[in-house]
């Protein structure tokens, strides 16, 4: 049986996949059952931060298996401690617990959320998320994503999530009262649409914290590790969270998610709290060390910014010629383009011209390469969207 029949029969059908079978990678292409070769813009939905066969990645994941391939968080381990130091250092956080997914970083946050309430007052359980946001698929963080298509089969959620207006600090500060443990808020929501959040709004929620004694929770799952040209996107806007949720990008493929955190929020789960089997896991950990040094001392940040500005230069001229395009949104290598046609049908016809580009719902083609891309691969990937375009 090929992998489709085996995949349909035996796999349950939560996904709707495109009818390619992924056999390997390199650098910024993968390649299909028949060898034919696609661009990758879409970076395994923003997380083959290095793209495909890095060799560092490589010999670091093999040189982590000859010695040990996982072990319980009951023990100590190099990679999981280097790896926090690498996040610590190069942030405002102070501490670090590891987990395997974005979902999974964002339940942490909800549980410091939770617990530092219980240090206000009993019922001080109220987190405030945006509509529109997207924070996970787990029940924890499904209630905290503001969107009903996502959470309406599964209800009843976790009471006491309650949802404002992103980049509307009046609907925010609205729905805060002395309950209210914290905010949870994404800087550029990405499955949403591809919106940025506004220096304004974010630090307004800042302030608006700091008077309210509020935890304040940035979901840098999808727009954190490199993606807007900095190590946290936080570092794009200027404004500290207390705690941030990282996945996607950190181990370059490797399943990963970390949830880091300073001040009260650094310190309120203590043994027994929470946990993780497979948490930190050291191969996972030896992959993130690669990618955090490249991204810190090999030049990838400054690529994501170069990059960046060249494929918002690009998709700004590929508007003013193609009308179907309403809109271009985003920053550094997260960008997307609003249409007035269906994203899936462009997505499909551009599959068929060996280019893989990713939704953001039914309107917005999301571009998420890996942030090793040059500007000639932005290039090739606008002239392939050109053909598809004129079709
Ligand atoms: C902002 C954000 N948070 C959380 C998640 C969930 O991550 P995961 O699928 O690793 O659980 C995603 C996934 O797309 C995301 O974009």
């Amino acid at each position: 049986m090929d992998t489709k029949t085996l995949s349909d029969k035996y796999i349950m059908n939560t996904y709707n996949r495109f009818d390619i079978e992924i056999t390997r990678g390199e650098d910024v292409y993968v390649y299909d059952e028949n060898n034919k070769k696609y661009l990758d813009f879409t970076a395994g939905i923003a997380v083959n931060s290095l793209g495909y066969k890095d060799k560092d990645c490589i010999n670091a994941a093999i040189e982590q298996l000859n010695k040990f391939n996982h072990c319980s968080n009951l023990y100590y381990s190099k990679p999981q401690a280097q790896v926090a130091k690498l996040l610590v250092e190069n942030s405002c956080f102070e501490k670090v617990f590891f987990c395997n997914s974005g979902a999974e970083a964002n339940e942490a946050a909800i549980k410091i959320a939770k617990k530092f309430g219980k240090t206000k007052g009993e019922n001080c359980s109220k987190i405030i998320t945006m509509k529109n946001s997207f924070h996970g698929r787990t029940i924890g963080a499904l209630s905290a994503t503001g969107q009903e298509k996502y959470q309406k089969s599964f209800t009843p959620l976790l009471s006491n999530f309650e949802y404002a207006e992103f980049n509307n600090l009046k609907s925010v500060e609205a729905l805060v009262d002395d309950n209210t443990c914290a905010i949870i808020v994404e800087p550029v929501q990405g499955e949403g649409g591809l919106y940025p959040a506004t220096k304004e709004f974010l630090s307004g929620l800042r302030k608006l914290c700091d008077e309210k004694n509020v935890l304040l929770c940035f979901d840098e799952v999808q727009c954190g590790i490199g993606r807007l040209g900095t190590l946290f996107a936080y570092q794009t806007f200027g404004v500290e969270p207390d705690i941030v949720a990282m996945a996607k990008g950190l181990a370059n493929g490797l399943p990963i998610g970390a949830c880091a955190a300073k001040g009260i929020a650094a310190s309120i789960l203590t043994p027994g709290d929470h946990a993780s089997t497979f948490g930190g896991n050291p191969v996972s950990c030896a992959c993130a060390n690669v990618v955090l040094d490249k991204l810190i001392n090999k030049g990838i940040l400054q690529n994501v910014k170069n990059t960046g500005e060249y494929l918002n230069l690009k998709l700004t001229e590929l508007k003013k010629q193609y009308s179907v395009i309403k809109e271009i949104r985003g920053i550094g290598l997260m960008a997307g383009i609003e249409l007035t046609v269906k994203a899936k049908d462009i997505m499909t016809k551009a599959i068929k011209e060996g280019l893989l580009i990713i939704g953001a719902g039914e309107n917005v083609i999301r571009f998420v390469p890996p942030l090793t891309i040059s500007k000639e691969n932005i290039d090739e990937m606008i002239s392939i969207l050109k053909t598809v375009l004129e079709s």
